[in-house]
């Protein structure tokens, strides 16, 4: 697979997307003092090393019903999750609602009081409006947590834009909509970031050797459980925490905001970031999310029109539209065995193109397959570079998100990277949980209620 058999010109591009061991490396010992720097200080570092409060992970004991509200980009997850106290595969009902554009980018009330219309709908579809259950709260942007049920939002991300929500807590926004609602009953037991909830998730399900969560969707971040000793820039005794442990959210996604990954960045890559909502901000998250992957190809197949080397030439003016193609159709076009174009040549006739073969074919799909392992390289770099942080023998990565979901080469273009960037003494496992920040979000909730939090 790859850049094979594309004319010179598609690799000339191509090659511009590729990375080296020792640039990686590089870019990873630079995360990894950035990681340092954020447990030593609140500001300065550009991955900010966020406190969650969470002091224990899930260990399969908890029982009872939870409810996991999960907003993340586009997508409102609402779940419950029945939890016997004996099985690792526990029941779960759920439902996805897909956030309207003018709410992201509208006022705090309309997207507070959606989540709650969108809670009231699910409780009365499983007859729980009245039963009062506890829930987890998965809100996936950084926020400065003052404990586990209050969450204050720094800045959005992910092509959120609500002006009026930041610096408030968003666990108080959500309470009042629940409250403005008086035929909705429910109890916040703890907020967190996705992160979180996909560690929780795979800790429950692959026990307590897995203590790093990552997500790979539409952005991407990671969170582990640390020595709450280590988070010297947290002052437990006078903040009244007892716990020697704390899950830290890394939000690494940040890295790159000081100019430290500019060098690796093509006019691709300035470019998508010049037209983005947050510029100059979540280098990572546009390097490597599937938010902006499609848009990445997008642009580059652009490129290749104008040049001439893609479509004989011939314009295809959908190409030319910010988002019209979207990073499922990269899952798609490489789920399918290399020489085989039906799904490519669909998604031709879907972007309107008019004359297209398989030279164009084979040179999407390298494209598509440049941008997914630069991606994987980035996000092994980084998982590495918390890997040496964390000096442990043994660990366990619980992944997820939709990239790990959905995309077919995704997981393993990971593990192969992370095998060049890991020291060799440290046995790792890569350990996928599917929905895992919804579940996990309803297990912290379980875990909250059994701590008494
Ligand atoms: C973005 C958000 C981060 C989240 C990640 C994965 O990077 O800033 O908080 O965890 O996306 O959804």
């Amino acid at each position: 697979m790859g850049a094979r058999n594309v004319p010179n010109e598609v690799r000339e591009i191509l090659d511009k997307f590729v990375l080296d061991k020792e640039k990686l490396f590089e870019i990873s010992e630079k995360i990894e003092l950035q990681i340092k720097a954020g447990l030593a200080k609140r500001h300065g570092s550009s991955i900010a090393m966020l406190p969650s409060y969470v002091p224990a992970l899930p260990d399969g004991s908890e029982t009872g019903k939870y409810v996991a509200i999960d907003l993340s980009g586009k997508n409102l997850l609402i779940m419950l999750l029945t939890l016997s106290g004996t099985t690792r595969e526990p029941v779960q009902n759920k439902i996805n609602y897909i956030v309207p554009n003018h709410v992201m980018k509208g006022t705090g009330d309309q997207l507070f009081t959606f989540i709650v219309n969108c809670l009231q709908r699910f409780l009365q579809e499983f007859e729980l409006v009245e039963a009062n259950l506890p829930i987890g709260f998965v809100f996936s942007y950084p926020c400065e947590l003052l404990s586990i049920r209050s969450a204050r939002l720094l800045w959005w991300t992910k092509g959120f834009d609500i002006k009026d929500c930041l610096q408030k807590d968003v666990v108080s926004l959500l309470e009042e909509a629940l409250d403005m609602n008086m035929s909705t009953k429910a109890q916040i037991k703890a907020v967190m970031n996705d992160t979180v909830g996909q560690l929780a998730a795979a800790a429950h399900r692959y026990g307590p050797e897995c203590t790093v969560g990552v997500v790979i969707g539409y952005g991407c971040n990671s969170s582990y459980l640390e020595k709450t000793e280590n988070i010297t820039k947290f002052d437990a005794k006078s903040l009244g925490y007892p716990h020697d442990k704390m899950v830290v959210v890394t939000e690494w996604e940040e890295f790159g905001s000081q100019g430290e990954l500019d060098e690796i960045l093509t006019e691709f890559d300035r470019e998508l970031d010049a037209a983005s909502v947050h510029k100059r901000k979540q280098i990572i998250d546009k390097l490597t999310g599937a938010l902006y992957l499609g848009e990445l190809v997008r642009r580059i197949l652009s490129q290749l029109v104008l040049d001439r080397v893609l479509f004989e030439g011939h314009p295809c003016e959908k190409l030319d539209e910010i988002d019209s193609f979207p990073t499922k159709y990269i899952s798609e076009i490489l789920a399918e065995e290399d020489g085989i174009f039906i799904k490519c040549r669909r998604i031709c006739d879907e972007l309107d193109v008019p004359l297209h073969g398989s030279t164009d074919y084979r040179i999407i799909r390298a494209v598509c397959d440049i941008v997914s392992r630069r991606s994987a390289s980035i996000v092994a770099a980084a998982i590495s570079a918390l890997l040496r942080h964390l000096e442990l023998s043994s660990v366990k990565i619980g992944v997820g998100g939709a990239l790990i979901q959905f995309h077919p080469t995704y997981h393993q273009l990971l593990e192969e990277q992370l095998s060049n960037l890991t020291p060799l003494n440290v046995k790792w496992q890569l350990v996928p949980a599917d929905e895992g920040s919804a579940q996990g979000a309803a297990l912290i909730a379980a875990v909250a209620e059994k701590l008494n939090l």
